[in-house]
């Protein structure tokens, strides 16, 4: 895919695409269009050396799509709409070290999320996304009758509420939280952009199948958990100063990597707003 600019997109193996000769913070409708459009097709959109101020990051999301102020992340000092994705030094857990979706557990899941990297550690730090367009369309035509019928329960409480997970760790600032959403959402999705089919559960906030026991639940959503992170379906991001992914909840799984001890990892995360799935 090309414009009349200098401006290519790259496929990259397994999700996602990497897009070149963009300056995100001066881009024209045109390549706003296109870098939505890649984002709703192959779930995350990679570029680098965007040179943003705070200011920039924000007018450039707002262009992406309307933003939603995460919960329950630490926010940035001077702008409410930035989440500060850090781990200082001395830390040893990261902040969304897990296999999930952003915000799952609400009603309207968020759509997206536009992170810029501004300190990375000398090596690690890497994010792995996974494609759920992927793993839906590689089931057998049996599974995917089977799960079109069927509605999951998405939580926050045990990841982000008084004696969380986070809450025996050294990022308990982001635990302890009352306000925690729950919310049912098809096990199988249409992308609202793309339409197509997507696989939408995932490890972090899925509690259960609607209607069957916790066993039986585990069951099937321990198979879909194994299968949606072949590795043909995943993508390894790796960050510099400047990079940044701008990612689609509802067809991408993410995980970052926490394999730099001793190092400080500081990434500025704008969340983008969602609708109702169905
Ligand atoms: C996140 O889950 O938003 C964090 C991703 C990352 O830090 O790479």
């Amino acid at each position: 895919m090309t414009l009349a600019t200098t401006l290519s997109v790259r496929t990259t193996g397994g999700c996602g695409a990497e897009i070149e000769g963009v300056d995100a913070a001066r881009a024209s409708d045109a390549e706003i269009d296109l870098i939505r459009e890649t984002v709703f097709q192959r779930g995350v959109a990679f570029l680098h050396d965007q040179k943003m101020t705070p200011e920039e990051q924000i007018a450039f999301a707002r262009r992406i799509g309307p933003i939603v102020v995460n919960r329950y992340f630490p926010k940035s000092e001077r702008y409410p709409e930035i989440a500060k994705v850090e781990k200082t030094a001395e830390q040893t857990t990261n902040i969304g070290g897990g296999w999930h979706t952003d915000h799952s557990y609400d009603e309207a899941p968020a759509m997206g999320s536009v992170l810029l990297a501004i300190q990375t550690p000398p090596s690690g730090g890497d994010t792995l996304f996974a494609d759920m367009y992927a793993a839906y369309d590689a089931l057998s035509d049996g599974l995917k009758d089977t799960l079109s019928r069927l509605k999951a329960h998405h939580a926050s409480a045990h990841v982000f509420g008084e004696g969380s997970v986070y809450a025996k760790t050294d990022q308990a600032v982001l635990a302890g939280h009352k306000d925690v959403p729950e919310a049912i959402h098809p096990v199988v999705i249409t992308h609202p952009d793309s339409g197509r089919k997507v696989l939408y559960v995932n490890p972090a906030f899925t509690t259960g199948i609607v209607g069957w026991t916790r066993e039986e639940s585990l069951a099937l959503l321990g198979f879909l958990y194994t299968h949606a992170v072949k590795p043909q379906f995943v993508h390894r991001f790796q960050w510099r100063p400047g990079s940044m992914a701008i990612w689609d909840n509802r067809c991408t799984w993410h995980q970052a990597m926490n394999d730099y001890h001793g190092h400080h990892r500081l990434m500025h995360r704008i969340t983008l707003d969602g609708v109702k799935l169905s």
